[in-house]
């Protein structure tokens, strides 16, 4: 494996579309040939050499996905137009997906001339029990190149516009990857990489929306939960940073996989609901390097894992160096590294723990990067964290000059100053009104300011959108109330 990074040159769209289609063609007339010929036959051979050719000369360093959607083949996100003399050759690819309930092949870099020839022969076997019986076969006959895809059916694509199907999304491929690597499977990373781009076209598309999201701590175990906090907030910092959409899913893929390793801590130190003690504490601190041990393992290495791998390592240590594991040079952190600290001690401290009375409101989570900005954290991450979800972050409960309480709904729109987030009252006033701190009455003056935070039942926050809100979006989420529990005031106003 080398360190260095690898990009492709750029094509025009023109040239790519040219690779593409060669690609699916080669692949087609492959398959035929192989349904028809033995595997000596020359005719065979070089169809297969043609297809490696077309694979390896354009797609040398990355995957590339093969399939096909409502009758339509697909190479990665494009759809291919097919000429009348590809006809007859793709029309049997697409009839041998069908056949076996394949949505997609997906190739990746290494790929051998005898794993497509086993591939090829097995697509054109008859099928008996589809997808699941091709799968096994093909991890029988050790096609570690070859990945296979399911159809995806357009319900279960995460929807740009449909932020909890984004969030819920997340939650299931994190379940999934740790599902897999704990059964020293591939991940899937076609799948993933869809949901990573619905998470980034979320974050582009609506922001706010989905950093609420992230507020609604009661979906599922923590670590799926904390793993797409800490996707959603490091996207959205890395956002304002200035990333280009591929570096985003990159990030996003990163901070999915950053407590990957806890699945190799024992479930008794995770679940502890006291405090470690120092052995305990020492085999938790073994996550950063378990999840470098585990990724490894995975066959398809390429730039986003390898990254992915670094910035695991390296999430828990400070910008000071301290934290674990113990490094000895400041300028080694890489920026996915630090972004993705930020990201989750935030969340870590934010939600509920058992081995805790008491949890941080949003507003102390912030208040934490700030007294750690340039210790423990990078002073411009803190500085745009900041400005993202403003000095009371989605969550808060607040209490206004006016006696009334409520929730903060949404960060401060950009140019309002930072304490003036948008607020749904929950306690006296108007229960359910939306209101915008920053707006000024007619003498120029804010009418309602914060006064207060509280802590509602010491869990640090409420869910900053209301059940009527969250039932709106879909399924998930219902039951989760907004009824402000009667615990006192904990905590001045900073300001
Ligand atoms: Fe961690
Ligand atoms: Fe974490």
């Amino acid at each position: 494996m080398s360190g260095q990074q690898i990009t492709p040159l750029p094509r025009c769209d023109t040239a790519a579309r040219e690779d593409e289609r060669s690609l699916v063609h080669r692949l087609a007339v492959a398959l035929r040939t192989t349904g028809f010929h033995d595997p000596g036959n020359t005719s065979v051979q070089g169809a297969i050499a043609e297809f490696l050719c077309a694979a390896r000369t354009r797609w040398a360093h990355e995957q590339v996905w093969v399939g096909v959607r409502n009758r339509c083949v697909f190479v990665n996100d494009e759809r291919l137009r097919i000429g009348p003399s590809d006809y007859l050759n793709v029309r049997y690819l697409m009839d041998t997906y069908d056949r076996w309930g394949l949505g997609g092949v997906t190739f990746h870099p290494g790929l051998r001339d005898g794993e497509v020839r086993s591939l090829l022969y097995e697509l054109n076997q008859k099928s008996e029990r589809g997808l699941e019986e091709l799968d096994a076969r093909a991890r029988a006959l050790g096609l570690k190149h070859v990945e296979l895809t399911e159809p995806e059916r357009e319900s279960e694509e995460p929807a740009a516009h449909l932020p909890l199907r984004t969030y819920s999304a997340c939650l299931d491929v994190c379940r999934e990857i740790q599902e897999t690597v704990r059964e020293h499977r591939h991940i899937r990373t076609r799948r993933l990489r869809r949901v990573t781009q619905a998470v980034v076209d979320q974050l582009l598309e609506d922001e706010s929306a989905l950093l609420s999201m992230t507020t609604i701590k009661e979906f599922d175990d923590y670590l799926f939960t904390h793993s797409t906090n800490v996707a959603i907030l490091s996207v959205a910092l890395g956002q304002r940073l200035g990333f280009d959409k591929r570096t985003l899913g990159d990030l996003c893929l990163a901070a999915f996989l950053h407590d990957l390793g806890k699945i190799l801590v024992p479930r008794e130190i995770l679940d502890k609901p006291t405090k470690l003690d120092p052995s305990e504490q020492a085999e938790m601190q073994q996550h950063p390097i378990h999840a470098v041990i585990l990724l490894l393992e995975q066959e398809q290495l390429n730039q986003s894992t390898i990254r992915a791998i670094v910035a695991g390592f390296e999430h828990h240590v400070n910008l000071d160096l301290s934290g674990y594991p113990r490094l000895t040079r400041k300028d080694s952190l890489t920026l996915f590294g630090r972004i993705i600290c930020v990201a989750d001690r935030y969340d870590a401290i934010t939600t509920q723990r058992k081995y805790r009375k008491t949890t941080s409101t949003p507003h102390e989570g912030v208040r934490f990067l700030l007294q750690h900005s340039g210790s423990q954290f990078e002073p411009v991450l803190v500085k745009l964290f900041l400005e993202m979800l403003g000095f009371y972050p989605p969550g808060t409960v607040v209490g206004l000059n006016t006696g009334e309480v409520g929730v903060v709904r949404r960060p401060p729109l950009p140019g309002s100053a930072l304490s003036r987030p948008q607020v749904r009252v929950v306690r006296g006033g108007d229960p359910g009104t939306i209101l915008d701190l920053a707006e000024r009455d007619a003498a120029g003056n804010h009418p309602r300011s914060v006064v207060t935070v509280l802590n509602p039942d010491n869990d640090g926050q409420l869910p900053a959108l209301c059940s009527a809100e969250i039932d709106a979006l879909g399924p998930i989420g219902a039951g989760i109330g907004d009824d402000l529990p009667t615990s006192p005031v904990r905590l001045p106003a900073a300001r």
